[in-house]
């Protein structure tokens, strides 16, 4: 068996959750492989909303395992707080999630951390969500992190020692760190993660696979947040892409199957960096109005600009991307025009590949109108509805990108899903 992969192909919040919810029948397993609570995903059913930051988004089908990979770094306060509202829904989370031992824990000192590195950048600051994401995978790589398993043996010693360092950080940085009360919670909340089944994942997903089960992995940011390929340093910091679905799971580059690549019919970014079809005038404000375009984790208002096609063949290409799948075109419905950024213009010269830098005072975008369809798509239920200019613009963009478009997402909800033939 292979293990399919659902990954974001532009700044995140591509509606990932909503489409793992989706697809999440067809599969035994969902697993999540990096990332943290930096993620807010999504999902909309039977008139209620969830908004999901590290447990995998397929807990709402019908019992599938989820699993929480080695490749995540988990905040147990926040992992709490989730867990404990699923639990009040009526969610028997115990039942069907998993934690690898191998995740690293992000501990309180890991948020002051990201909140003093943000102060000290001053002007160049990342505008990270403050979960203390880029500390922990620091420490990880640098080999000081705790993980999930150091918490069964010998724990105290342990985290006294990286909190003594982390406090040397902050202090070195003229900071005075104050953290006693998160610090009980955090302690409380190792216990409540115990109460979850802790296992050597790898083992676990490559025994699935041996028995025949099908895995669907959940990617979380997008890959122009990806910390080698997206637009560095205005990236997080762990790989968003495929193969960080392999090394954030224990799962064989050859057990890859299809890759599905969601991206909006727009483009949106949440944090500072450059985005070269930002749009800053009224369109962009009709476009974060329609859409709603704030972020799930922080309120922070979401950039809103048109569709960056030298970016998403870029995606497509790191990725290996076997299907796309389109959302929010609803957003669009009463547009007259649409444009489609295909190619950027450096020192006058068209480029189409996308070139190391992306500042936007050396790019300036190409853009190709279409008419728009000016039409509520909202409750089509299948693709023969489907107004002429839509279908013109699928073609278009299945044109340009060289892959099939199989799904569109036509409103935030569950149903509001048209799987192509
Ligand atoms: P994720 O991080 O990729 O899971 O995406 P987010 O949940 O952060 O952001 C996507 C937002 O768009 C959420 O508020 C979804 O409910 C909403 N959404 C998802 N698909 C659609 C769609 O097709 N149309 C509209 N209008 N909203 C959508
Ligand atoms: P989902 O999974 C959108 C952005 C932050 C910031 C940068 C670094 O919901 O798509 P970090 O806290 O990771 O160190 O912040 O990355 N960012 C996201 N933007 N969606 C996300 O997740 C994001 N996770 C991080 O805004 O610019
Ligand atoms: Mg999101």
């Amino acid at each position: 068996m292979k293990v399919d992969v659902l990954l974001g192909l532009q700044w995140g919040d591509e509606g990932k959750g909503k489409v793992v919810d989706v697809l999440t029948p067809r599969y035994d397993v969902v697993a999540r492989f990096q990332g943290g609570p930096n993620a807010g995903h999504t999902l909309e059913f039977e008139g209620k909303k969830y908004v999901l930051r590290s447990i995998p988004s397929g807990i709402f089908q019908h019992g599938q395992i989820n699993i929480i990979g080695n490749g995540v770094v988990l905040d147990p306060v926040l992992f709490q707080e989730e867990a404990e509202a699923l639990e009040r829904s009526g969610i028997d989370l115990r039942k069907i999630l998993k934690i690898s031992k191998k995740v690293h824990l992000i501990l309180p000192t890991h948020r002051l951390l990201d909140a003093a590195n943000e102060r000290a950048k001053g002007g160049a600051k990342i505008g990270t969500t403050g979960k203390g994401i880029g500390p922990t995978y620091t420490d990880k790589i640098s080999r000081n992190g705790l993980r999930l398993g150091d918490t069964l043996h010998d724990f105290d010693k342990k985290y006294e020692a990286a909190k003594s360092r982390h406090i040397a950080m902050l202090t070195a940085m003229g900071e005075t760190p104050e953290f006693a009360e998160l610090e009980d919670k955090w302690i409380k909340a190792i216990d409540y993660l115990h109460t979850f089944d802790i296992i050597d994942s790898e083992h676990y997903i490559n025994r699935c696979l041996a028995e025949g089960k099908s895995v669907l992995c959940e990617g979380a940011q997008g890959t122009l947040l990806d910390i080698d390929f997206g637009s560095y340093p205005f990236v997080t910091s762990s790989n968003t892409i495929t193969a960080g679905a392999c090394s954030g799971l224990g799962v064989a580059p050859n057990k890859i199957g299809e890759v599905f690549g969601i991206f909006k019919a727009y483009c949106t970014r949440v944090g500072s960096g450059p985005f070269p079809t930002e749009l800053f005038d009224e369109t962009g404000s009709k476009i974060r109005a329609i859409g709603h375009e704030y972020g799930a984790v922080t309120g922070r208002e979401r950039r809103c600009g048109w569709i960056d096609l030298v970016a998403l063949r870029y995606a497509i290409m790191i990725n290996g991307v076997t299907q796309l799948i389109m959302m929010k075109s609803d957003v669009l419905d009463t547009f007259d025009t649409i444009k489609a950024c295909v190619a950027y213009k450096i020192e006058g010269e068209e480029v189409c590949d996308f070139p190391y830098s992306i500042e936007e005072d050396t790019i300036e975008p190409v853009y190709v109108e279409l008419p728009g369809w000016k039409t509520d798509m909202t409750k089509m239920k299948n693709e023969d509805e489907f107004p002429a200019e839509f279908a013109a613009y699928i073609q278009f963009l299945e044109k340009q990108l060289n892959t099939p478009i199989t799904i569109v997402s036509i409103g935030p909800d569950r149903e509001q899903t048209i799987l192509r033939k």
